[in-house]
């Protein structure tokens, strides 16, 4: 099943952009780079990077076939493509000279082991740039991991809970330095979000962390997942509209 729903992702799409632009900054041109962007949804901001790098050559790759689709409608310039695959399966030895992923690698179990991965596949002074939200602590994010344990939820879910697999900034920058990144630059920003009302949040949620929740639940059970979520989340904001998100990042880029 494939929740991923680009109308609904693209909503927040301003709010998200911000922190795809600071990542961008921080790789270091190069002519005729040859990159990847890894989960790389509806492609946008895909072409931005292929053009901005002026790359040779940049692969868009997704696991959501829906996102894919909407990518495929872009006009493509030179070099730009897509290919359905997850980043599970990504390898490659020295074969990329940037291995970009903006808001993608929290889906992705084991950190420890997916940065040495990335590692390998990258050219002599190939760059790796990727940025995570870092927002477990946050209501939008415990209220929807406590439903998990409420019925009628906790049956249906059988066990299951949404792996949480973001590491600190310090766990992010040891790492990079264990997996032969000579330069690195990681760091945590929060993106202050003024959104209309704390309705935006559920809505916002909506297209990203519970379409996760939304692959373990029947289609009914999720809709009543969605309206619990609602009424505890809502109980928990400050009601002041217009309403301030604090939206936490971790920004990480390393040079072989
Ligand atoms: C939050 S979106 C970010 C999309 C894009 N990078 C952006 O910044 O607009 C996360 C994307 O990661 C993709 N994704 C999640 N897990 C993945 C995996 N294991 N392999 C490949 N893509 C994955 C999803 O399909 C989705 O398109």
């Amino acid at each position: 099943m494939d929740p991923w729903n680009p109308t609904q992702y693209d909503k927040f799409r301003r709010e998200r952009e911000q922190p795809f632009f600071d990542l961008l900054t921080l790789i270091k041109p190069a002519p005729g780079l040859r990159a990847v962007d890894l989960g790389c949804g509806t492609g946008a901001l895909t072409a931005l990077l292929h053009a901005r790098l002026q790359a040779r050559e940049t692969v868009g790759i997704d696991r959501s076939a829906r996102m894919l689709e909407a990518a495929m409608r872009h006009d493509r310039p030179a070099g730009l493509r897509f290919a359905l695959g997850t980043i599970e399966a990504f390898d490659g030895r020295h074969e990329y000279d940037v291995i970009f992923s903006n808001a993608a690698f929290h889906w992705i179990d084991d950190h420890a082991a997916l940065i040495p991965r990335l590692s390998a596949a990258l050219t002599p002074g190939g760059q790796l740039a990727f940025q995570v939200p870092a927002m477990h602590d946050d209501p939008s994010h415990t209220v929807a991991e406590e439903l998990t344990t409420a019925e009628p939820f906790r049956e249906a879910f059988g066990g299951w809970h949404r792996p949480q697999p973001v590491l600190t900034p310090d766990g992010y920058a040891r790492l990079l330095d264990r997996a032969g990144f000579t330069e690195q630059h990681v760091r945590l920003v929060v993106y202050p979000h003024v959104l209309e009302g704390p309705e935006s949040v559920v809505d916002w949620m909506k297209g990203t962390l519970l379409t996760e929740y939304e692959r373990h639940l029947p289609p009914e059970l999720f809709a009543r997942f969605v309206d619990d979520y609602r009424a505890h989340l809502l109980a928990r904001l400050d009601r002041t509209r217009p309403f301030f998100f604090p939206f936490t990042r971790i920004l990480c880029w390393g040079r072989r």
